[in-house]
């Protein structure tokens, strides 16, 4: 098996550095687009085949060097008793919006075997049919950026219904976060037992605290889910996978980051992956960070950012070559390919 990624997730000797790309399956290809005109986005994350066959795509196309599970931070929430509607151009909206405690006690927490069921479903498919080629990574939403969809009601420019919830109604906003936490925890262990080799934390909002209350509102909930994770995987499993926490606009936050107790952090474009290395220290490995606008540049000034990125991260204890955050839809692929291929000629030991 291609274990380069799993290796330099837990520190370990790596021949080169190892790449994948956040949001890698989807519009960007036109073999997704295909398939995205014949059902719509959610149809696709619930029919396990085609989610499998998406998943597979971008390790066909691009060459990287881990496979994340095509699915999406939301799923769960639709499970949790949320209507869930995906429009183009728009982007998700759930509705109601969960805003006072009767829609906070409303909530459930689904058993991912019955209502998630057709994720694990596709990660047992993806694991055959990926043969040992690249590792599956398995993911969620951190348990803060789940609960802002919910409370918002869709996307967010300045999560001030999040905010006030936690501000005027803080007792509401500890109810939600118990049932989402749970939720998260339940569904990242039923996808390892299902095959998936590693796991994501998306944070994508946690960067719009200060620190203390990032601290206390968004990170009190990731500590919990892995801790929580940690110690069912060393009872009951003997081979841990690693857990990647992903937090955009991380820089100021860093110092609070470091006690989640992940075994990678994610490091958007908006620091330097070497101050967020000194910054972290030596228990980590990290997974970053080039600029997704970046690829928009001509070559030779894409390898130009590559090998910059990689010289700067040489320090960490492990390195994953990544984007700071998603690929946009209007990538020339061309690039993408040759950014893969870039790291892994330039890292070459
Ligand atoms: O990384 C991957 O390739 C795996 C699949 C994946 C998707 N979403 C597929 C998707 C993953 C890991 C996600 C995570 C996700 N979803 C996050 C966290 C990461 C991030 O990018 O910050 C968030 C915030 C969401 C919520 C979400 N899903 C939004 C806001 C949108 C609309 C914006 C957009 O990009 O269209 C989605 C839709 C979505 N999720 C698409 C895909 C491929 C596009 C749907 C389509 O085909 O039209």
């Amino acid at each position: 098996m291609n274990d380069v990624f799993l290796k330099a997730c837990r520190g370990e000797a790596v021949p080169y550095t190892p790449v994948w790309i956040m949001r890698q399956a989807g519009r960007y290809l036109k073999q997704y687009q295909k398939i995205r005109k014949k059902v719509d986005f959610l149809t696709l994350c619930k029919t396990p085949e085609l989610a499998a066959e998406v998943t597979i795509q971008p390790i066909d196309a691009l060459g990287v060097d881990a496979a994340i599970l095509f699915s999406d931070i939301l799923i769960p929430v639709e499970a949790m008793g949320v209507k869930l509607e995906f429009f183009d151009k728009r982007g998700p909206v759930l509705n109601p919006p969960v805003r006072d405690d009767i829609s906070v006690r409303n909530l459930s927490v689904p058993e991912p075997g019955k209502e998630l069921n057709f994720v694990l479903e596709t990660i047992k498919i993806l694991r055959i049919e990926l043969k040992g080629r690249v590792p599956l990574i398995g993911f969620s939403g951190a348990p803060f950026t789940t609960a802002t969809y919910m409370i918002e009601g869709g996307t967010s420019k300045n999560f001030l219904h999040t905010k006030r919830m936690i501000f005027q109604s803080p007792d509401i906003y500890s109810a939600l976060m118990e049932k989402v936490t749970e939720t998260v925890t339940a569904y990242l262990k039923a996808q390892i037992n299902a095959g998936a080799q590693a796991v994501q934390l998306f944070d994508t909002w946690g960067g719009i605290f200060s620190p203390q209350d990032f601290k206390k509102h968004a990170l009190h909930y990731v500590i919990k889910v892995i801790k929580n994770l940690g110690e069912w995987q060393r009872t009951e499993r003997n081979d841990p996978v690693p857990v990647i926490y992903f937090v955009g606009a991380c820089s100021g936050l860093l110092e609070e980051i470091k006690t989640c107790g992940a075994d990678v952090i994610g490091i958007d474009w908006r620091i330097n992956i070497d101050d967020a290395v000194k910054r972290l220290g030596n228990k980590f490995s990290v997974q970053g960070n080039l600029d997704p606008c970046a690829l928009f540049l001509p070559k030779e000034k894409i390898e130009k950012r590559v090998k910059d990125i990689l010289e700067r991260a040489s320090g960490a204890r492990g390195h994953i070559f990544n984007l700071g955050h998603g690929v946009f839809p209007e990538t020339p692929v061309e690039n993408i390919i040759a950014m893969v291929d870039m790291v892994h000629r330039l890292s070459r030991r």
